[in-house]
């Protein structure tokens, strides 16, 4: 049984900047005091993509107001914090550094440990912050924008790879055909918008890997197919149109999440799917998951809305549950190092 500590989080990975505080007291789930975000997506808005010089500097720019505005909303002082935890990778290198390099000044600073996270596993473990949080064992679909992956989970830390991605991520589909259908960066939400208004129908596109009859995915040929249609429906086409392709792309995109999260449940026989990763976020997928675990009796567990996309709750979160149980391996002599390229079953 821990005593009561406070855990600071930090998440730097891409193009967010999150600060968040959580307690955790015993064997009580772990609760957010107060998380702060602040997104750079409109700054990379004008580069069409993620600038990973630009994303560095504003993090460093953003990340200590918002360490002040956490303590400041969770009526809290530095010295008030037993832990400093920090994104360690997969992500931009330069990003990494600036999260990992003021948690453990801080971490020094306040004699406590810092504790380095897996990106992953916050977006993973993030539906423990929701109000219907799971129970373990269940499986994983991480669609994120930079990973795809069906995982088996039977406690934090036990992760095993049951398929991914071999090209494409889910979101990197999203965000390129949006690019292609001329929505700004990243494209995900707003093809889903456009996507309401279209026909999923209207357009035939492939369902790459849907018979492989294996949990695996690949999404590089859809963007490839999609932009064919882009090239037939010329360079002005009409907004229902747009619709129409906008929809039948996220169509193909869900439909291969859904039957490969399915035959995942199925290999594994266990009744519970936890969704994370920012293209969670997205409602027909979570419509069509739904729909689908309902018919078996599997249960379905998402991250709130809100975090869905990256934060700092679900690496403060993720490191409340390694304390919890005894996990949580601090450096405290000060060094640190940080992954861009790091595989979650490594963890
Ligand atoms: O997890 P995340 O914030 O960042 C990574 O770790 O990659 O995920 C971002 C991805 C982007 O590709 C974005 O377009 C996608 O999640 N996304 C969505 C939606 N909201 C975010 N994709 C489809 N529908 C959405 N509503
Ligand atoms: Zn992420």
């Amino acid at each position: 049984m821990t005593a009561l500590q406070r855990i600071l989080g930090f998440e730097s990975s891409c193009d967010e900047t999150g600060v968040a505080l959580v307690e955790v007291d015993g064997r009580r789930p772990p609760r957010l005091v107060a998380q702060a975000l602040h997104s750079q997506i409109s700054m990379h808005q004008a580069y069409g993509g993620v600038v990973p010089e630009l994303a560095s500097r504003d993090h460093v720019r953003r990340v200590l107001p918002l360490t002040r505005e956490v303590l400041s909303q969770a009526g809290l002082a530095l010295h008030d914090v037993d832990l400093v935890a920090y994104t360690q990778g997969p992500g931009l290198a330069g990003a990494l550094l600036v999260g990992a390099g003021v948690a453990v000044s801080l971490a020094a600073a306040l004699d406590v440990p810092a504790l380095p996270v897996h990106h992953l596993e916050g977006h993973l473990l993030s539906p423990f912050l929701s109000a219907d949080p799971p129970e373990f064992p269940f499986v994983a679909l991480l669609v994120s924008g930079g990973h795809t992956q069906l995982m088996r989970v039977d406690d934090v830390g036990s992760y095993e790879i049951l398929g991914e991605t071999i090209d494409d991520a889910a979101g990197e589909a999203f965000d390129k055909s949006a690019k292609l259908l001329g929505l700004p960066y990243p494209g995900g939400p707003h093809l889903a918008r456009m996507a309401e208004f279209g026909n999923p129908e209207a357009f035939e596109l492939p369902r790459p890997l849907l018979h492989s009859g294996k949990p695996d995915f690949s999404f590089a040929g859809l963007k490839t197919a999609v932009l064919t249609q882009v090239k037939k429906i010329g360079d002005s086409p009409c907004e229902q149109t747009k619709a129409d392709l906008a929809a039948s792309t996220q169509a193909a995109i869900v439909e291969v999440l859904v039957k490969k999260s399915l035959m995942a449940l199925k290999e594994t026989g266990l009744m519970r799917l936890v969704v994370a990763g920012g293209v969670g976020a997205n409602a027909k997928l979570r419509e069509q998951l739904n729909a689908a675990c309902t018919k078996r009796g599997v249960r379905v567990h998402y991250p709130e809305l809100s975090l869905c996309t990256d934060n700092g709750a679900m690496i403060a979160m993720a490191a409340a549950l390694r304390v919890q149980r005894g996990m949580a391996q601090a450096r405290q002599d000060g060094g640190f190092e940080v992954r861009p390229r790091w595989d979650l079953s490594a963890v």
